[in-house]
């Protein structure tokens, strides 16, 4: 029987906003209207209970990402967004996927490897040819760990007036212990190159040195990507400031296969002459594959009473590698 005790506990939890403490109650009553009997009542309190703790449990899961908007000084220099992007929608060569996957389970077990001393990895270097994935990377990271993706707008970054780049990069990299995410620097040669902007030797070798040195003092539990075109371009002292590094390219035959495969989900390519696919897709990088795929889709759906056969495909790749720049 309920009685006036167990009343009074769940009240005192609701107050509380225990709701564990209120379920177990609400369980625990239950268990004696079983006891006594009553098991229709009991099956619809469980019943209850059960949907319920289900709900708090999407509630939590929906809300896990943080929203954050970058405020003040910091506005003009991240922008944040919160991608969609599934790591399975990123087209990777086999051993980049499995050190991608390894890392974010590093994330994800992160209390196993903290209970042994150890931390996750967190700062990444990304280089590889345009339009290869490394942007979508990032990306896809934010979304599987969970976090808003801070992406440093460079440009604003870096100015030419003496200190203040660095008193804007301290901007960021505060930021990073105070809100956790994925920041992301992308064309970080700008920011990095051994040489540049030949005009001010000095202020880019001052730029250079405090990114290396905030970069190195970094304790913060966030994940930094920094991304280039330019991997040559890059001071050999940031090398080591990274936990790891990935190097990505165009794509082989396979991967190119995929990505036109995945962008063609809405037509029937059961027979598409793939031998003659692969003559022209590998030319390209992965971003073209996509544009490729989707003029080829649209020839069909205007032109071709929605048939998407391998000629259309043929000509939309030869077509994006003819813009190609060599
Ligand atoms: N590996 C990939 N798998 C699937 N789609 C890809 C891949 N790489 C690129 N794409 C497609 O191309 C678009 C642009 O790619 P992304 O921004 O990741 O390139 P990037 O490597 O960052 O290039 P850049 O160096 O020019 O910034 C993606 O949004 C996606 O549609
Ligand atoms: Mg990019």
């Amino acid at each position: 029987m309920t009685n006036s005790k167990q009343i009074i506990a769940m009240i005192r939890s609701h107050a509380a906003g225990d709701s564990q403490q209120f379920f177990s109650i609400a369980e625990h009553i239950a268990s004696d209207a079983h006891k006594s009997g009553k098991n229709k009542v009991a099956g619809e309190i469980r019943d209850i209970v059960t949907r319920a703790k289900d709900h708090a449990a999407r509630n939590e899961a929906a809300a896990a990402i943080p929203l954050v908007t970058p405020r003040g000084e910091l506005a003009n220099l991240v922008r944040a967004s919160y991608p969609e992007t599934k790591l399975s929608d990123v087209v990777l060569a086999d051993d980049l996927r499995r050190r991608i996957e390894r890392l974010v389970r590093e994330h994800q077990s992160a209390g196993a490897l903290e209970e042994r001393g150890l931390k996750p990895s967190r700062k990444f270097l990304f280089s590889g040819p345009p339009g290869t994935g490394k942007g979508m990377t990032a990306a896809a990271l934010a979304k599987e760990l969970n976090l808003p993706l801070f992406t440093i707008m460079l440009d604003s970054v870096i100015t030419k007036y003496m200190g203040e780049t660095a008193a804007k990069l301290r901007l960021i990299f505060d930021a990073m212990n105070a809100t956790r995410a994925v920041y992301f620097f992308d064309e970080v040669d700008a920011l990095a190159a051994s040489r540049s902007m030949e005009n001010d030797i000095g202020e880019a070798r001052r730029m250079l040195n405090s990114f290396l040195q905030f970069l190195e003092d970094d304790q913060s539990r966030s994940v930094i990507i920094a991304a280039t075109n330019h991997r040559s371009l890059l001071d050999a002292a940031l090398f080591r400031r990274f936990h790891s590094a990935f190097v990505y390219a165009k794509p082989g035959i396979d991967e190119a296969r995929r990505v036109i495969a995945n962008n063609l989900l809405a037509f029937d390519i059961s027979r598409m002459d793939w031998p003659k696919i692969d003559q022209v897709a590998p030319k390209l990088s992965q971003a073209d594959l996509v544009a490729a795929a989707e003029d080829a889709a649209r020839e069909a759906v205007l032109d071709n009473q929605g048939v998407l056969t391998t000629e259309l495909m043929f000509r939309a790749l030869q077509d994006r590698a003819n813009i190609q720049p060599n």
